[in-house]
């Protein structure tokens, strides 16, 4: 599936969304109400009809949901305006879109979103378009690559080990090369303490199935 196949199927979807679990909507976000979002109403039910309707297996859709990583990140970037401001931001991961998106509404000069996930990368088309905001779309892997940017966003990236292997050295030599690096972690036990620099904490309402707390405590971090 090519990102252009995956927006139209999205717009498809957001044009004719049913009545039931398997459907998106465009939501408020919980933590970041100023950014609406098309989610889906239960993302292991849609999954599991757009794979019923595919024929074969597709990607996790990490993009229907927004994840408590990027609510936070998302939030810290509204709420300090400064730190975006007439930069070039680069939001690594994007899955919905919610950070760029955020990072666009406080005023970024250029905002491009990066996901290998070809329905990610239309889901951030759709959502900053019911944000009107504009944000660059990049899709494939830039973990190899160098940063052209000056700020570079992670929003609940390091949620596993095979993630953090390759993740945690591009975003340190990111910082290394000056580019300032801030990631929203919601504490899942992968991220090494040393070597960063806690900036805030949130308690952000829990929407994650199979975790009891209301709120999960988030780390905005930035490495050094
Ligand atoms: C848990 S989601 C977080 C999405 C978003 N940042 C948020 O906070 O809501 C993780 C995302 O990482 C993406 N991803 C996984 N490996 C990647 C890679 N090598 N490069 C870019 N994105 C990747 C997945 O497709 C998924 O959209």
């Amino acid at each position: 599936m090519r990102s252009p196949a995956a927006l139209a199927e999205l717009e498809r979807e957001i044009a004719a969304p049913g009545a039931g679990l398997d459907r998106l909507r465009l939501t408020e976000t919980p933590f970041v109400p100023e950014v609406r979002l098309h989610l889906a109403e239960d993302a292991i039910v849609w999954w599991a009809r757009m794979e019923a309707d595919a024929g074969h297996t597709l990607p996790p859709p990490y993009w229907a949901s927004a994840w408590p990583g990027g609510q936070a990140l998302a939030r810290h970037l509204l709420d300090h305006p400064g730190l975006t401001a007439g930069r070039r931001v680069l939001d690594l991961a994007a899955g919905s879109g919610l950070v760029a998106i955020a990072a666009a509404l406080a005023g970024a000069e250029r905002v491009v979103a990066n996901d290998i996930d070809p329905y990610a990368v239309a889901a951030v088309t759709v959502n900053a378009r019911a944000n009107r905001v504009a944000v660059d779309v990049t899709a494939g892997d830039l973990l190899d690559s160098r940063v052209q940017a000056d700020l570079l966003l992670a929003g609940d990236v390091l949620y596993s080990p095979e993630m953090v292997a390759r993740v945690l050295p591009f975003l340190r030599r990111a910082a290394a090369d000056g580019v300032e690096v801030l990631i929203g972690d919601p504490g899942r036990g992968h991220v090494p303490a040393e070597g960063m620099e806690v900036v805030a904490s949130y308690p952000v309402p829990t929407t994650e199935p199979f975790v009891e707390s209301p709120v999960r405590r988030v780390q905005v971090l930035r490495p050094h």
